[in-house]
């Protein structure tokens, strides 16, 4: 293990490039917190969709979303493996924030500005002490602008679709390949287009693109990118 500065590390990207993946295996390998951002969007969304606040026909009712929010205990906890889970008040909601349900309306759900002030104000208060290593689409361009390494990963949209697949079959779902593709397609442009902190490389954020990587490659990656910018020998 490298010692490594008590820095934040940023990692955006678009969907299923393995943000959460690398972001727990650099966590692991560097002893850092790791945050996942978009698990909070995803569990405002759960709620939303639990409560009515988004009916069958997709359209969100924003005045009853903006009264939910300072009454929705949304935090991290353990399990008891000691993994780290998102929970709603005292439940588990780890495996219902990852449904195809809760995929196809969190992008909308996270364009509003209350939204994102919502979930910003929860990771400043998660990664005020540093050694944190988070994941998203906007953290290095808004959340986190001072991190000190930024990370912007892309992979090619077959693979990245084939890999959200192989999670959800693994998970016991049974979707149809080109249903995920459609998801992502449509997740990517809805972040990308939003006008409240759209999914961006910040310019100081260093492009991944490991299509053809493992986690084992892309940890030898950014121990290289840690050790050179601070001078580390080891
Ligand atoms: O990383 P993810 O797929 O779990 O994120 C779910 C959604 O949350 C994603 O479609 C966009 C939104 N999101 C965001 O707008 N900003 C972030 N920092 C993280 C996620």
């Amino acid at each position: 293990m490298i010692r490594v500065p008590d820095i934040i590390i940023a990692i955006d990207g678009y969907s299923s490039t393995g943000k959460s993946t690398f972001a727990k295996a650099i966590a692991n390998a560097m002893d850092f917190l790791y945050l996942d951002s978009g698990a909070l969007y995803r569990a405002v969304t759960l709620h939303a969709l639990e409560n009515g606040i988004i009916d069958a026909e997709g359209t969100i009712d924003e005045t009853a979303l903006r009264a939910a929010l300072p009454g929705l205990e949304v935090h991290f906890g353990r399990d008891e493996d000691g993994l780290c889970k998102t929970y709603i008040g005292g439940r588990c909601v780890e495996k219902e924030i990852r449904s195809l349900a809760v995929s196809s309306h969190v992008s909308p759900v996270s364009a509003f500005a209350f939204v994102r002030n919502f979930v910003d104000d929860r990771l400043h208060a998660f990664g005020a002490a540093g050694r944190v290593v988070m994941d998203g689409r906007d953290i290095g361009t808004t959340v986190f602008p001072e991190a000190e390494v930024k990370i912007f990963l892309t992979a090619d949209e077959q693979v990245r679709a084939q890999r959200r697949f192989d999670e959800m079959v693994a998970k016991g779902e049974s979707p149809k390949f080109e249903d995920v593709l459609e998801n992502l397609r449509q997740r990517d442009w809805t972040d990308a287009h939003r006008d409240v902190s759209p999914l961006r490389r910040a310019d100081d954020a260093y492009i991944l693109d490991n299509t053809e990587m493992s986690i084992p490659d892309e940890l030898v990656w950014v121990r290289g990118l840690i050790q050179g910018k601070f001078g580390i020998l080891e």
